[in-house]
């Protein structure tokens, strides 16, 4: 059997509600990996690309939060609407969905525009 082509990491961490980061859960993420296994199964990529569950991605003010390895293809805000176009362009034709990239300035920083601000020194 070859080896999968792609993986997809969704991720689906809980927080207690009222959590400052708030968290992909609450975004829908789950409803949102289901629908990209149905849509991956109906593209026939069954055995080429794994829908993977995973914890926090540390993007949780972006969520919900998918990243697609091996290109390191970072999504951010994902809704379950655009599961069709994820697949369709990045998973069968190979053509990351460049709107819902995360910028790279959101990417492992702590003080995007969607973030809160660390705390001044005084
Ligand atoms: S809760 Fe989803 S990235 Fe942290
Ligand atoms: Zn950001």
């Amino acid at each position: 059997m070859p080896p999968f082509q792609r993986h997809v990491f969704v991720c689906q961490n809980q927080r207690t509600p009222g959590h400052p980061k708030g968290c992909c859960s609450d975004k829908g993420s789950a409803a949102i990996r289901e629908a990209l296994k149905a849509a991956a199964k109906q593209h026939g990529l069954q055995g080429l690309v794994r829908i993977n569950e995973a914890g926090c991605l540390d993007q949780c003010e972006h969520g919900v939060t998918v990243v697609v390895y091996p290109e390191a293809v970072w999504y951010g805000f994902v809704q379950l609407a655009d599961v069709a176009e994820i697949v369709r362009s990045h998973l069968v034709e190979g053509r990351p969905v460049e709107r819902l990239r995360l910028a790279d300035e959101c990417i492992n920083t702590t003080t995007c525009e969607h973030r809160l601000r660390p705390p001044t020194r005084r």
